[in-house]
């Protein structure tokens, strides 16, 4: 097994306890995606932890996979969903890698916190690309380490060779928005929260058929 992976089995429950750092953002992200979303929508999270978020978003749309690396993240998650009324939502182990046969069958797909643990990043999104109907969203809140804290790579290096941390990537914002474009995407809306000014929310469009064949002329 993937020692990230490990690292994320072995901090499940530790991590279902931890507060949420920034309570108003958090719920700003919340608000913001429910824009995006209609009732007809049916809806993919990759990476989607303990499936808080998935619990919030899934009663917005009409399906709501919600699928995870860790096993141990997804038992806490199907403990949660056992104690609500919730009936859309199916959570399930899975690597971002796993989930070719879910070709375009999305009308979004949310990977929160995630891009920046995956080594290569512009090749998650180009995956993520393919599992979007034309016309969809791809919603995703990154943390971009390379513009402020570069310094950072050492220790992240050094915590992770004893199992304290998992692989990060250091990301510059720009980076991440020209994977999201060389990959097809449209950005939409990007919000960098307050409080935490190496985080970027965005939020980005597959082109509808028509719109990708006028592009390409
Ligand atoms: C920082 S946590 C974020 C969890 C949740 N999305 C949130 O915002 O609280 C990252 C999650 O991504 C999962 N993960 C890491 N690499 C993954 C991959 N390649 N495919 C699917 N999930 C992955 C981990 O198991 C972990 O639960």
């Amino acid at each position: 097994m993937d020692s990230s992976v490990q690292f994320w089995n072995r901090t499940a429950e530790r991590y279902a306890r931890r507060p949420v750092t920034d309570e108003a953002a958090y719920r700003t992200k919340l608000e913001i995606t429910q824009r995006y979303f209609r009732p007809d929508m049916d809806v993919l999270e990759i990476g989607c932890g303990t499936g808080s978020t998935a619990l919030v978003h899934a009663p917005r749309v009409r399906t709501y996979l919600a699928t995870d690396a860790s096993h141990r993240m997804i038992e806490i998650a199907r403990d949660k969903l056992s104690h609500t009324d919730v009936s859309n939502l199916e959570f399930r182990v899975a690597l971002l890698d796993d989930l070719d046969e879910l070709y375009q069958q999305f009308d979004a797909v949310l990977c929160l916190n995630l891009l920046h643990l995956i080594r290569d990043p512009g090749a998650a999104i180009r995956k993520v690309l393919t599992l979007v109907k034309p016309g969809g969203i791809f919603v995703s809140n990154t943390a971009c380490l390379k513009d402020t804290k570069s310094w950072l790579r050492p220790v992240a290096a050094i915590a992770r060779l004893f199992g304290f941390a998992p692989f990060v990537k250091f990301l510059s914002k720009q980076e991440l928005v020209n994977h999201l474009q060389e990959a097809g995407f449209e950005i939409m809306h990007t919000w960098v929260p307050e409080n935490a000014s190496d985080v970027v929310f965005v939020i980005a469009a597959r082109p509808s058929m028509r719109h990708e064949g006028s592009s390409k002329g």
